[in-house]
């Protein structure tokens, strides 16, 4: 018998404040910048996105999105020993939102008599939109190696604080968010529920097309703190790359496409996602799709996307999902889960 890592639980959070897309029209006209509804539509599927107000951080939807995780699978608090954060927008600059995350759980146990997961280790993971394949990846190898039982996988993102509403290219694309899973250890012979493969990957010669250049340094900020993207050379790169992952995958675990039930892509572009689904010859029934509404949240679009597909009654135990990312670094990355 060999430890797989299986999700017994999913969770989610949106900050309340939704602008739709003629809400943008509406911020950028007072730029004097032009945008469209329909153009943002057509060139990526996008009708709405949600933004935090005041001081509320990463960690804060990472600690609904978790609580609920935790609820979906009948696990309290404290039985957490993993918790990792995936995410481009932490709270600071150090300690990583995870602790932040850890003693905020804590805190609402604490309020019901309970403890969190104190002592249970946890660290943030930078992959940009790779950011929760990488962290699926990094906890599926800890569970399996058994230094691990029940682990928080959680991306979340305050991607509004990072962009440029001087720029009209970037700043309609994304959205702020949380969504996490509780993976816990099970032992079966590989055909069960479980995370059946992972496949991971990076081309550091592509640091510059998707950034935020900018850092700290002397108590000021030097460079540009705010989202800079070369559009065309990402879209480029992604079509190629997710299909290669996603055969990779499916290779490593003994399956081919014609066994997936359902595709839950990182949510960037209607476009892109129509093209993965089109090589790997699935119909976009078979697509999971939330850009519509959640915008481009970076590291928490899939799991919002797979929390809202299992909330919606669409993917049902048994079933076998392909989730699957890319972003800036460049990175990219799947993992195929039976669910
Ligand atoms: O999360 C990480 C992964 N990120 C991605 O996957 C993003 C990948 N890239 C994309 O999704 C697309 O490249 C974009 C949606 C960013 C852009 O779509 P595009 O079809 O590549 O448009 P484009 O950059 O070629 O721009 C076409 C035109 C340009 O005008 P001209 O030069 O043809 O006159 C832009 O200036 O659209 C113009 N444009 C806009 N017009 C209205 C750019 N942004 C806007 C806008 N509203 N917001």
């Amino acid at each position: 018998m060999s430890l797989y890592a299986r999700i017994t639980g999913t969770g989610s959070a949106l900050p309340p404040k939704r602008l739709t897309n003629e809400d943008m029209v509406s911020l950028l006209a007072a730029r004097g910048l032009q945008t469209s509804d329909d153009w943002i539509v057509e060139r990526t599927g996008i009708r709405a996105r949600h933004f935090v107000e005041g001081d509320t951080q990463a960690s804060d939807l990472a600690l609904t999105a978790s609580l609920r995780a935790l609820q979906a699978a009948g696990r309290q608090p404290h039985e957490v020993d993993l918790i990792v954060v995936a995410t481009s927008t932490p709270d600071m600059v150090f300690p990583s939102t995870a602790t932040i995350v850890q003693r905020k759980l804590h805190e609402a146990a604490q309020a019901h008599g309970g403890q969190g997961p104190i002592g249970a280790p946890a660290f943030d993971l930078q992959a940009v939109c790779t950011g929760f394949i990488y962290a699926l990846t990094v906890a599926d190898a800890l569970i399996r190696t058994g230094s691990a039982r029940c682990a928080l996988v959680v991306g979340a993102e305050v991607f509004s604080r990072i962009l440029d509403f001087d720029d009209r290219t970037t700043c309609v694309l994304f959205g702020d968010g949380a969504g996490a899973v509780v993976l816990e250890a099970t032992e079966h012979d590989g055909r069960g529920a479980g995370v059946l493969a992972t496949d991971v990957h990076a081309d550091g010669r592509h640091t510059g097309i998707l950034c935020v250049p900018g850092t700290v340094a002397g108590g000021h900020v030097l460079g540009e703190p705010l989202l800079r993207m070369d559009g065309q050379a990402v879209f480029k790169l992604a079509v190629g790359v997710l299909e290669e992952t996603a055969r990779t995958t499916l290779a490593k675990a003994g399956l081919s496409e014609a066994d997936i039930d359902w595709l839950i892509p990182h949510q960037a572009n209607i476009r892109i996602m129509q093209s993965t689904a089109r090589k790997l010859k699935l119909p976009m029934e078979r697509v999971v799709v939330t850009v519509d509404q959640h915008g481009n949240t970076s590291a928490a679009s899939i799991p919002l996307a797979l929390d809202h597909a299992v909330r919606a009654g669409m993917v049902r135990p048994g079933q076998l999902l392909l989730l699957e990312g890319v972003g800036g670094g460049f990175t990219w990355g799947s993992a195929l889960v039976r669910y």
